[in-house]
């Protein structure tokens, strides 16, 4: 007989560039930011959109200021309750 466990899933709330994501706890910040509209975390230097690409902290490709640090790898942030992410796209 299989047996089926039933897990009670813990959401927080973080703001990115102001708008309201929700996920699971231990979703990364570059997974939230996923859930947007926008992939995009910053600019290169002509101007064109860069997102995160590796999810290991390989590319830099994910950076953002996270509660006021700059530079803050998303893809190696979890997400925490009312944590706010601000990317420079
Ligand atoms: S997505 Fe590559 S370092 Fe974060």
């Amino acid at each position: 007989m299989r047996e089926t466990a039933s897990k009670a899933v813990t959401l927080v709330t973080l703001r990115i560039n102001g708008r309201a994501v929700t996920v699971p706890v231990g979703t990364s910040v570059a997974a939230a930011l996923a859930m947007t509209d926008s992939f995009v975390s910053r600019a290169d230097l002509s101007g064109r959109p860069r997102g995160p690409l590796c999810g290991m902290g390989v590319c830099f490709e994910c950076r953002a200021t996270i509660d006021g640090v700059p530079e803050v790898l998303m893809c190696l942030t979890p997400c925490r309750e009312d944590q706010e992410v601000v990317t420079d796209a």
